[in-house]
């Protein structure tokens, strides 16, 4: 089974966790836009969605799902997004789709957070995949060398800005032992904005497709 088979079959997973009648929060990436196209074939069933990007919003729009604005909705009953890499303690790193400060708060104002992925986002310890962390363009070498002195190698992702106007550093070589530590130590930088760790609030369902089917950690 190819990757993307795998990603379609954790999607298609998650649909049972939607419930008609309700918002939900989409996140962003070829996982969550195998969701969405999942969800378009639900149509009616659900009253809107909150989107984690413009890019999610769209697609949500085309399958005739409703977006709305979590300032409008208040909390979420459920939110289903990928990830870049994901622990069996379902701590995540978030962000190579650049989206990550709209998912932390997404994540964050919803019940149950469902994360589909294929089975190769599941690692042992987080970090081979290069930590981003939104961040203040001004504050870019100030946030920069405070990142070497932790001993990680941040590179600017070139030529891209969120859709909140900022930048991206991507952070290699960091083993990250400690999640939850480095995702509050980070945060403290000034300038940044957010970094894609997901460990303080992680992922209550992690739904992995695998070449033996599907496989749910919780
Ligand atoms: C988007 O900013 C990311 O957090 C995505 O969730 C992540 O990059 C997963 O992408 P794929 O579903 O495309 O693997």
């Amino acid at each position: 089974m190819s990757s993307d088979e795998k990603k379609k079959a954790a999607a298609l997973a998650a649909l049972e966790y939607v419930e008609s009648g309700t918002v939900i929060g989409v996140g962003t990436g070829s996982t969550a836009n195998h969701f969405i196209d999942a969800l378009a074939k639900t149509k009616g069933k659900l009253d809107g969605a909150v989107a984690s990007s413009d890019v999610t919003a769209e697609r949500l729009k085309k399958a005739g799902i409703p977006v709305l604005d979590l300032n409008t909705t208040g909390d979420l009953p459920l939110y289903v997004d990928g990830a870049d890499e994901a622990t069996k303690h379902l701590h995540l790193i978030k962000g190579g789709g650049g989206a990550l400060t709209r998912e932390k708060i997404v994540a964050a104002a919803s019940e149950k957070f469902v994360c589909i992925a294929d089975d190769s986002k599941l690692v042992d310890v987080l970090g081979a995949f290069p930590l981003p962390i939104e961040v203040i363009p001004m504050a870019r070498s100030l946030v920069a060398r405070a990142l070497v002195k932790l001993g990680g190698e941040p590179v600017l992702r070139e030529g891209f800005t969120t859709d909140n106007g900022n930048i991206i550093l991507d952070v290699h070589n960091l083993k990250i032992l400690n999640p939850v530590e480095l995702e509050e130590k980070l945060d403290h930088l000034a300038g940044v904005v957010t970094n894609g760790l997901f460990a303080r609030r992680p992922a209550d369902v992690l739904i992995l497709g695998a070449d033996d089917g599907v496989k749910t950690l919780t």
